[in-house]
């Protein structure tokens, strides 16, 4: 197969399909702060979501990523869709993620390994897949990797940037 061809299906594009679920992801570190989104209400006696959940950072984190589905629309249509379906999942998997943190009596913001890293990124691509135009295997492969080391970087940057209070 053609070297080019090949770089394109198994890195440029699998960055293309799954970035709205990257800025879903990003965007509540800079934008959410305020009233939280369980409203500090419980289930079992602990917290659903708890306060590192709030209602700005789910707006800002579904804004975002609809932002970059438009930013692709002009060059992959069916993007713009997509970009909604991976936007909620990224929230979906981010918000079962913590509540499944809270139910086990897992601290605010204490890690979590695989479930921190690859929650967001499998609800996201498990909603978004019925709409097709996912990245071969090859591809998704390469985002496995890619959101493990990203997630390590970009955490530890917003760390020190004082952004997020844990390097994770
Ligand atoms: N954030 C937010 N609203 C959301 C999701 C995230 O405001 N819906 C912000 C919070 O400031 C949070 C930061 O983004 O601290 C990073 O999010 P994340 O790592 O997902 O949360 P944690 O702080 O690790 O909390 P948890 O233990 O619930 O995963
Ligand atoms: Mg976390």
């Amino acid at each position: 197969m053609d070297y080019y061809l090949l770089l394109y299906t198994t890195i440029l594009y699998p960055i293309i399909y799954i970035f709205p679920a990257y800025a879903a992801n990003g965007a509540p570190v800079l934008f959410g702060r305020g009233s939280p989104l369980d409203r500090k209400k419980k289930i079992n006696g602990k917290r659903i979501f708890g306060d590192n959940k709030t209602v700005r950072g789910l707006v800002a984190s579904l804004i975002c990523g609809i932002i970059v589905g438009l930013i692709e629309f002009p060059f992959f249509p069916y993007m713009l869709p997509i970009s909604v379906l991976l936007a909620v999942g990224a929230n979906v998997g981010d918000l079962l993620g913590s509540f499944m943190k809270r139910q086990a009596n897992e601290q605010i913001g204490r890690g979590v390994p695989i479930l921190d890293q690859y929650g967001f990124f499998v609800a996201a691509i498990l909603l978004a897949a019925p709409l097709g135009h996912l990245p071969n295997i090859y591809g998704i492969a390469f985002l496995v990797a890619l959101t493990g080391i990203l997630h390590v970087l970009t955490n530890r940057g917003a760390h020190l940037l004082r952004l997020k209070k844990v390097p994770w």
